[in-house]
């Protein structure tokens, strides 16, 4: 059985497709598991009950992301075939989420895969294999995702440069409220690009800014400032507000985070949908938690960073 955590992005998401820093963070309490046995009928049976799919990998389109996962997987291994075996995947984060669903399935297969025909893998192959996926599901993925899952570390991440991990001096508490609408990343991202090509030198300026807090936010982490993320948090979150990949129902739960005392609060991932995050300390995380479910929040998570 091999396993993911999931993630949340805690500063620079969107700006970070173009170059800027971002601060990701594994979460632990939701996870990827997969499982692979062999089996007495033929063929390579996904068995994926999470989204409804029982199929035959042949069967899938080639496009699919498990079923090219499967493919690129056994071709970096240098396997020529496997036979007979049943996939069980499963999966305790929501999907569509901003939880990096796609990207922990991803890893947890590859991770399988590698075992099961007794191969060892590194975290850098896995890393680029879960990044050629990232592509099929997102279209121009940064690469935080699958970079913060596959090594399940914070990650101060810059797109097309060596992995850095960050140290959290202090740990914080982070409450993560769904909002139960898919968050629909690739068009997301799609748009922001749209705004970007028709006024390169506004977005540009804009991303700039982003990527300020997200140097600013790590060294806070890094010193053990604690307070000064949360003013951190809120003018990222205005900022991806103009870049339109906010929505009421996100707007709705952070405002109700920072009324029930967060020190700061923010959309997570590809917004539209999906997380925000509040920043809390050990005394009001479950006055956030019940502030955010009354709220609406469909889902509700309360994570310790460090
Ligand atoms: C999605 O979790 C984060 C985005 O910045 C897209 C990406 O970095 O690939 C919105």
């Amino acid at each position: 059985m091999s396993a993911a955590p999931g993630k949340i992005i805690l500063f620079g998401e969107h700006s970070v497709v173009y170059g800027r820093p971002a601060l990701a963070v594994p979460v632990t309490q939701v996870q990827a598991n997969v499982e692979i046995k062999g089996s007495s009928r033929a063929g390579i049976w996904i068995h994926a009950p999470g989204i409804d799919l029982h199929a035959e990998l042949g069967s899938l389109p080639q496009a699919h992301p498990l079923r090219a996962t499967v493919t690129s997987t056994l071709i970096a291994l240098g396997v020529d075939s496997v036979k007979n075996i049943e996939i069980d995947v499963q999966s305790s984060i929501p999907v569509a989420s901003g939880l990096g669903s796609g990207a922990a399935v991803s890893v947890a297969l590859i991770r399988a895969l590698a075992e099961y025909c007794s191969h060892p893998i590194n975290n850098e192959l896995t890393n680029q294999l879960a990044y050629e996926t990232e592509k099929l599901l997102h279209g121009t993925p940064s690469g935080i995702d699958n970079t913060v899952i596959t090594y399940a570390s914070p990650v101060y991440y810059l797109k097309d440069q060596p992995i850095q991990t960050f140290h959290v001096a202090q740990p914080f508490t982070i409450v993560i409220g769904n909002t139960g609408l898919p968050a629909p990343t690739k068009e997301s991202v799609g748009d922001v690009r749209s705004l970007w090509q028709a006024d390169p030198q506004r977005w540009e300026q804009i991303f700039n800014k982003v990527g300020e807090i997200a140097r600013s936010a790590r060294s806070a982490i890094e010193t053990g400032d604690i307070p000064a993320l949360g003013p951190l948090m809120n003018a990222n979150h205005t900022l991806l507000q103009e870049m339109t990949v906010s929505c009421n129902e996100l707007d709705v739960l952070v405002q109700a985070a920072l009324a029930a005392g967060a020190a700061g609060a923010k959309l997570s991932g590809g917004g539209r949908g999906g997380n925000m995050i509040a920043l809390a300390d050990n005394k009001n995380a479950p006055v956030i938690a019940g502030a955010l479910r009354l709220a609406g929040a469909r889902h509700v998570i309360v994570t310790q960073v460090g």
